[in-house]
């Protein structure tokens, strides 16, 4: 960890940073979005590319694997060092939908660089955050003078993330020996903000639901009927209604059943966080804050369970008045989940929840996304303190800890691989995920690829050695 390694990894991103921005700007043109089916050429495309900078880097694997949905990217460059670990870094190469109409200054696939800032959809989640490794090996290489990292070093890069990654938990269970790892690193979270660089340690699973409400075979007079048959939309709206009690708590029976609550401690690593309310609120876009009661806001968002009302719709929404009972209704509901629910019982426990406020004349469907986990850092796992050593070096900071409240399929490399979930990101709350303007601040992405230049190096020298054969 000397000083003139690290001076050496700093002069080495210097040299190469106008090209590695030309190269991400390059990807980042790509509209990789996953959710659209026009878009399927753009991200077999976005594959492609990465596949093909990565063979660049130096990876000697990097190559395309097929899913029954879009194609993820996996590259492997062996340390040549029998007793290096194994760290398998996973990301997301597609993107949320974005159009210039919903409020982008800017194309959003033409990147733009503005005040220390790269604007594109992608340029955080999860481009960014992916490309960073690339220029962080090469780094590496430079200043320790290795012709291979100092760890076997895997990726695995998938193209369904935005979409639910509802092939990715397969693609694992059948690439599983060559995915073999003994840490992963997801590269798909934030820090705290510009200032405070911290690290992820957890992340909240999502159940996604969608329920259709079908009442007359056609919208009818509301006059002639109304009143005397049943309405799907005043059925979709008291589902609505009925999920939150006056706490703000999820009322459907069992939903919070098993679930880990918040240690004192973990409690407090929380509250010492520099959490400003009005920031936050700013960051939100939002005008005051609502959640489960006897919850601080950051522990509503990155350790409780919750239910959302994503979209509902149905009946005439166009101008002026139109007096029907409508034929149809919609909900899309997102559940997030915390450590100890299964996805699975949260589905059927919302079914049953469904079933028994749908009144007779109302059919009825229940359907659910691919379910992702949470997943949880072991706080006491030794690489843990690499990532906090190798963010230290590159910030010049003490690294604290937090959570994110989103989700990624995380906890099925950590079931299938029965390796340990680290994360590593720099993008902060103010890149704008999912949102118009996206954008990545340069000074952090080149933080990232600080980052991972010094850990790969850390890892490898602090990994514990295996116990020693016993002698005979
Ligand atoms: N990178 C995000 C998850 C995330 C969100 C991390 C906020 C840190 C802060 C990921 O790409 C994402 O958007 N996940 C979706 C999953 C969904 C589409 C199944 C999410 O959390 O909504
Ligand atoms: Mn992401
Ligand atoms: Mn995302």
């Amino acid at each position: 960890m000397s000083q003139t390694s690290d001076n050496a990894v700093r002069a080495y991103i210097d040299q190469h940073r106008a090209a590695f921005l030309d190269d991400l700007a390059d990807w980042l043109r790509i509209p990789s979005v996953s959710a659209q089916p026009e878009h399927d050429g753009d991200v077999r495309r976005s594959a492609e590319w990465l596949a093909a900078r990565l063979k660049d880097t130096g990876f000697p694997t990097a190559e395309i694997w097929e899913t029954p949905g879009a194609p993820a990217v996996f590259a492997h460059w062996p340390s040549g060092d029998p007793a290096a670990p194994t760290v398998l870094v996973y990301g997301h190469h597609d993107v949320q939908p974005a159009a210039l109409a919903d409020g982008w200054h800017t194309e959003p696939f033409e990147p733009v660089v503005r005040d220390g800032r790269m604007y594109a959809r992608g340029a955080a989640d999860d481009k960014g955050q992916v490309f960073f490794h690339t220029l962080g090996v090469r780094a590496h290489l430079a200043a320790t003078g290795r012709a291979a990292p100092a760890v076997n070093l895997k990726l695995l890069i998938e193209g369904e993330e935005e979409s639910g990654s509802t092939h990715f938990r397969a693609l694992v269970e059948a690439r599983a020996a060559e995915l073999a790892a003994d840490v992963v690193i997801v590269s798909d979270t934030g820090m705290w903000n510009e200032t405070t660089p911290t690290v992820c340690t957890g992340m909240r699973g999502i159940a996604d639901c969608e329920i259709e409400l079908y009442g007359p075979d056609q919208d009818i007079h509301s006059g002639a009927f109304g009143g005397a048959v049943p309405n799907p939309a005043t059925v979709a709206a008291r589902l609505v209604a009925a999920l939150h009690d006056a706490d703000e708590r999820v009322t459907i029976p069992g939903f919070y059943d098993n679930i880990a609550e918040l240690t004192e401690a973990e409690r407090e690593l929380i509250a010492e966080l520099p959490f400003d309310e009005a920031e936050w609120l700013r960051t939100a876009r939002s005008y005051g804050t609502l959640g489960e009661a006897g919850y601080s806001t950051l522990e509503r968002v990155w350790a409780r369970p919750t239910a959302e009302v994503n979209g509902i719709g149905g009946g005439y929404q166009g101008p002026g008045g139109k007096t029907i009972v409508p034929a149809s209704a919609q909900l899309k509901l997102s559940f997030r989940l915390v450590s100890g629910q299964d996805p699975y019982q949260v589905e059927t426990a919302v079914t049953r929840w469904v079933e028994e406020r749908v009144p007779a004349g109302i059919r009825h469907c229940v359907s659910f996304g691919a379910p992702t986990r949470p997943c949880l850092t072991p706080l006491d796992h030794p690489a843990l303190q690499s990532v906090v050593r190798a963010m230290g070096r590159a910030f010049g900071q003490k690294i604290r800890f937090t959570r994110e409240g989103g989700s990624g399929p995380a906890a099925d490399l950590q079931d299938v691989l029965g390796a340990p979930v680290l994360f590593l990101g720099i993008s902060v709350p103010s890149d704008g995920w999912h949102s118009p303007n996206e954008k990545v601040e340069l000074d952090l992405l080149l933080k990232g690829v600080e980052t991972a230049a010094y850990l790969w190096g850390d890892l490898a020298e602090t990994w514990p050695a295996p116990p020693a054969a016993p002698s005979v």
